[in-house]
């Protein structure tokens, strides 16, 4: 139960008015409004367990946002069940809000007017912290963040990274069982993106805290996520490890080829089946396409029986998002 989301069914449709012209009204200037439904969610199942940390992926207006925000009680479903920790989110919002923590990387959750340091106060009036329990996790976020520097400084007056850093504390200091993160580490500098990365395994490490992230740096998903989900236009169209997605569509791999000399290169690469020669740069390097089962050393082979000397060599699997490119290119995942 605790640590848990369970999801099913779940739709939100947002009515947009959309104004248009009507015949009339095109020769007379006129315009009225028209009501269209926009299901931004339509019919989402899911299930995570206590411990996980899943990646939901998805292309701008994919309802991304809009599903994090009914499962964190900001916004009540059109239909369908969501049981987060055990509770429904919209119901028992006072109870809930304890249960869980939440960063939305636009907003701030921290007072703009005050320095840092007495918005940790107040969160810990709110969620009636021990005064000695609070001290402790407070260090531990003030250690694993790096907020010393700046913990009497106005919040209004941090810079993003600070801010966020901050706001990632104040999202943990009541020790949620589960981590909603929407876009944690965008604008953020590669630093402080990677203090953020830390401080969110180091608490699934230590605390088993369950998190769920949208992202569009792939950076946080390929250092934090075991599990993808990936939506567009309001529906699931995949959802497993990582690991599986990986193994599943990666289907090549790239090899980098630089000669010693230049050398004139046959075509005979051409007639072997699956080899693709991506790139060809003043016949000394090369870049060539294989099937990942087949064997680089045949490459190889039949180069130096040709005469060519190898410089050096590199061989890569396909990297996330070249696959996630291709499959919201192609849409190759079938529903
Ligand atoms: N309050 C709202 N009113 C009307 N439409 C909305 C509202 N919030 C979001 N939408 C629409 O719902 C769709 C999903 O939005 P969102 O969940 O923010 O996408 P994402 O976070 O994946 O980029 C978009 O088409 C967006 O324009
Ligand atoms: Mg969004």
């Amino acid at each position: 139960m605790e640590g848990e989301i369970i999801v099913e069914n779940l739709v939100k449709e947002f009515i947009i008015r959309k104004r248009k012209k009507g015949f009339v009204g095109s020769i007379l200037g006129l315009f009225y409004t028209q009501k269209e439904i926009l299901k931004a969610v339509d019919q989402i199942s899911f299930k995570i367990s206590k411990g996980e940390i899943v990646g939901y992926l998805g292309p701008n207006g994919a309802g991304k946002s809009t599903t994090i925000k009914m499962l964190t009680g900001i916004l009540l479903p059109t239909s369908g069940k969501i049981l987060v920790n055990g509770m429904e989110p919209f119901k028992n919002r006072i109870q809930y809000t304890k249960t869980i923590g939440v960063v939305f990387g636009q907003r701030t959750q921290l007072w703009w007017d005050l320095p840092l340091i007495e918005s940790f106060d107040l969160l810990r009036l709110i969620y009636k912290i021990d005064k000695k329990i609070f001290q402790q996790r407070f260090d531990e976020y003030i250690e694993l963040l790096g907020l010393n520097d700046f913990l009497y400084q106005q919040v209004r007056k941090l810079s993003l990274g600070q801010r966020m850093r901050a706001d990632l504390a104040a999202s943990l200091i009541h020790e949620p069982f589960i981590l909603f993160l929407d876009e944690p580490t965008i604008g953020l500098d590669i630093l402080t993106k990677d203090i953020v990365r830390k401080t969110i395994l180091e608490l699934n490490r230590r605390k088993k805290i369950t998190v769920i992230l949208t992202t569009h740096d792939l950076e946080d998903i390929k250092s934090l996520a075991n599990r993808l989900i990936l939506i567009d236009k309001g529906k699931i169209y995949y959802d497993d490890q990582i690991q599986t997605f990986l193994e599943t569509y990666q289907t090549n791999k790239k090899v980098t080829i630089h000669l010693e000399d230049e050398f004139y290169f046959p075509d005979f690469l051409n007639s072997l089946n699956g080899f693709r020669i991506i790139q060809n740069q003043a016949n000394r390097l090369y870049e060539i396409e294989i099937p990942k089962e087949k064997s680089v050393s045949t490459i190889i082979e039949m180069i130096q029986n040709t005469g060519g000397k190898i410089q050096d060599i590199t061989v890569k699997k396909q990297e996330l998002d070249e696959i996630l490119k291709l499959i919201y290119k192609n849409k190759t995942i079938e529903l």
